[in-house]
């Protein structure tokens, strides 16, 4: 194996085999969003088969109707669906209101939904949508479905190694003080997802929750596809043909939720199964801390308590 510096060593975790799981069934509740297409259909799918419990989020109706039809279809013990535009902060909040009317006892919470946006768009209530959709949603979701989770619950981000843009400015963070690009802002939120699950795992030490981040691979799916003309054909011409199968990372995101060595870390992130360091600038912790002070008074919820 090659010796890259550190930070190119997902070049080497990109090579590494993809752990699998060894369960037939893993009849646990499960909370899922954006499983209406890409990594996270899949998942739903993969874990319908495992009899699984699951409650998908998603955003439009009716694709949600499929995948839970299907779901129920393909052997999962129960499915529900619970419909909300995540990049609404407080559709994000009704949401897990609703979740906790349908579980009080979570097992994992797969922070999946995400975008990336070539165009700078601001939401209804004045945050940049792709930080709110891939930082503030999974955000609120963990604070407010807190009553559900257990000494053994496993909070798993699908996060990217498109961190490594960074683009995070806290005095910034809806890009008006700056000339936006698409991947540092998505580089920016998948940070701070980072940063804040460093700050979260500090204070969910004595609760036996855990929080993990993950890279599911780069994978054909629907992402990037809401923008412009010119960036679907640069898409479709040049990345797309190099992407993979998205059941590659829906059996990467499985074989850690299920396996005790992998889901029994904390702050880990893992490239596919292989477990790597992310990029410096997400590993500070006094970013992580003033970063989820700043977010939890954005998003007005209450701070977890602070194990001194
Ligand atoms: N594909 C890759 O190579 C890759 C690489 C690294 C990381 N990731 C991460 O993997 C995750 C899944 O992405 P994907 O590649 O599977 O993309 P995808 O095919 O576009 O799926 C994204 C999912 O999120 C949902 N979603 C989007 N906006 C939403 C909103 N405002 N509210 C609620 N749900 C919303 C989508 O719903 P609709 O079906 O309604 O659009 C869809 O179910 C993302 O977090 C992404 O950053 C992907």
């Amino acid at each position: 194996m090659f010796n890259f510096p550190e930070e190119l060593n997902f070049l080497n975790s990109a090579k590494q085999p993809i752990l699998k799981t060894s369960l037939d069934t893993f009849e646990k509740t499960i909370v899922l969003t954006g499983a209406t297409s890409g990594i996270g259909y899949v998942t739903a799918t993969e874990l319908a088969k495992m009899h699984a419990h699951l409650i998908l989020v998603a955003r439009d109706p009716l694709k949600a109707a499929k995948v839970k039809a299907e779901c129920l279809n393909l052997g999962a013990s129960s499915v529900e669906c619970v419909i909300a535009d995540l990049s609404v902060v407080s559709q994000a909040k009704t949401c897990a209101q609703t979740i906790l009317t349908l579980s009080s006892h979570i097992d994992v919470l797969i922070h999946n939904a995400g975008m990336h946006s070539t165009k700078r768009r601001l939401t209804s209530e004045g945050h940049e949508v792709v930080f709110a959709l891939n930082h503030y949603a999974p955000l609120i979701l963990t604070h407010l479905l807190m009553p559900a989770l257990h000494p053994s619950s496993h909070v798993l981000l699908i996060n990217s190694e498109g961190h490594r843009f960074n683009g995070l400015n806290m005095n910034d963070l809806t890009w008006k003080k700056r000339v936006y690009t698409g991947l540092r802002s998505y580089g920016a939120s998948k940070t701070a997802q980072l940063l804040c699950m460093i700050e979260m795992n500090q204070r969910l030490v004595d609760t036996g929750i855990v929080i993990n981040a993950m890279h599911p691979g780069d994978v054909k799916t629907h992402i990037g596809q809401n923008n412009g003309t010119l960036y679907r054909l640069f898409s479709k011409l040049l990345i797309q043909p190099t992407l993979k199968d998205p059941h590659q990372s829906a059996q990467a995101i499985i074989a850690i939720i299920t396996t005790p060595s992998l889901a029994s870390h904390r702050n880990a992130f893992y490239h596919y199964t292989t477990l790597e360091v992310c990029a410096k600038h997400a590993r500070n912790e006094a970013k992580a801390q003033a970063l989820y002070t700043l977010s939890c008074e954005i998003c007005d919820i209450q701070p977890l308590s602070k194990i001194e």
